[in-house]
């Protein structure tokens, strides 16, 4: 009878003991106060003793606060997301546009080097925000917040833009000179010197007092800018009235 528990008891061992976390082997004693797994917290592989696949996308010490809601990293991540507005044109945890890729996916399959140089060295239609590394260190464990699934839903569609596309005419030469959007007609306009005119209905400009753009108040800007904004350095531009209510429609779904 002892024999037999013994056997069981040593079976039982070694059965955990194959699905031990090898994590611990090389990191004894670290984090051991924190609640979930390593892998939970740092990504990695935790079956191996292979140090370079351990580590496999692993999220370093810098960005791992981001389970804890309540970190100030994470608390001035999520500010930093929404201040951005990112969500203009990506999806990141339950709400945001599809005109660039879902951001929860994206970090998922990115490394961190890979997501920091996203966003450092932005594509040609992404604004570069010029953040600071610290800026950079909070947005980052703020995004992997977001990666957390029950803070994230994930969309399928995915859009991707090599570069200007052409797209439509007439924002081309009339806005485009100034400003870039991104639209469901595709990457338009070639300048940075004014706003970026994505998703107009998610920006809320101090002088619009609390609303957001819609089409009437398009209307009356691209009337006159100065219906809206006393001091508004945009010129009127030139539009017949088939070309204004192409722009609107263009902008403003
Ligand atoms: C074979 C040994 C080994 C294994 C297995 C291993 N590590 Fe490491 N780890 C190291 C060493 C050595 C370092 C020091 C930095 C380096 O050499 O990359 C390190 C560094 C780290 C760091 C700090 C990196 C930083 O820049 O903040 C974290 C976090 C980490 N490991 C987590 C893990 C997790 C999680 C696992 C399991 C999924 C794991 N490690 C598995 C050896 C290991
Ligand atoms: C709840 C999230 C969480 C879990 C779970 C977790 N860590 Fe960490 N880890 C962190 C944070 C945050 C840091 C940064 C330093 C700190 O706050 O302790 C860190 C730091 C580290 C470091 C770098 C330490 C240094 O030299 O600065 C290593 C290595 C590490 N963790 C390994 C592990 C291993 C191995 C496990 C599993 C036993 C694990 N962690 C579990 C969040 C976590
Ligand atoms: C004006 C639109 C716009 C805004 C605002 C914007 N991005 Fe982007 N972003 C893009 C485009 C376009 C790409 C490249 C195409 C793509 O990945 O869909 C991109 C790519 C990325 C990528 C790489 C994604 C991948 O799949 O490789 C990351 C990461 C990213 N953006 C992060 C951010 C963050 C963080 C913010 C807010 C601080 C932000 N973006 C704001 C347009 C934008
Ligand atoms: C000569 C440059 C120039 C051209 C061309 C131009 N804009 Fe502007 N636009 C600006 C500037 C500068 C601003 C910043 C606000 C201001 O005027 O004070 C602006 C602001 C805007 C805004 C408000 C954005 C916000 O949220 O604050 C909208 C909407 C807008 N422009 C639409 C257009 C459209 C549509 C066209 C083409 C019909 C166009 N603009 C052509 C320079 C230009």
């Amino acid at each position: 009878m002892a024999f037999r528990v013994l056997i069981i008891l040593l079976l039982t061992y070694s059965f955990s003991f194959a699905n031990d976390n090898k994590c611990i082997s090389c990191h004894e004693n670290v984090c051991s106060d924190k609640p979930y797994t390593c892998t939970t917290c740092h990504r990695g592989e935790s079956t191996t003793m292979r140090k370079d696949i351990a580590h496999y996308k692993l999220i370093s010490g810098k960005y791992a606060s981001f389970t804890d809601k309540s970190s100030p990293k994470t608390q001035k991540g999520i500010e930093l997301i929404k201040d951005a507005a990112c969500t203009r044109c990506h999806n990141i945890g339950t709400s945001g546009a599809t005109l660039a890729s879902d951001l929860n996916s994206a970090v998922k399959r990115l490394t961190t080097d890979e997501l920091i140089k996203a966003i450092k060295e932005p594509v040609i239609n992404m604004p570069n925000f010029q953040f600071s590394n610290q800026d950079i260190e909070n947005l980052i464990t703020g995004l992997y917040y977001y990666t957390i699934p029950q803070n994230s839903k994930s969309i399928t569609q995915v859009v991707h833009f090599q570069g200007d596309t052409g797209g439509n005419d007439i924002f081309q030469k009339k806005c485009g000179t100034c400003h870039k959007a991104l639209t469901s007609a595709g990457a338009l306009g070639n300048s940075d010197d004014a706003p970026n005119l994505s998703n107009l209905t998610n920006s809320y400009p101090d002088y619009l007092n609390g609303s957001s753009w819609n089409k009437d108040l398009l209307n009356k800007w691209l009337t006159n800018p100065r219906n809206l904004k006393k001091y508004a350095v945009m010129p009127i531009i030139e539009l017949t009235d088939e070309e204004k209510s192409a722009i609107i429609n263009l902008l403003i779904k």
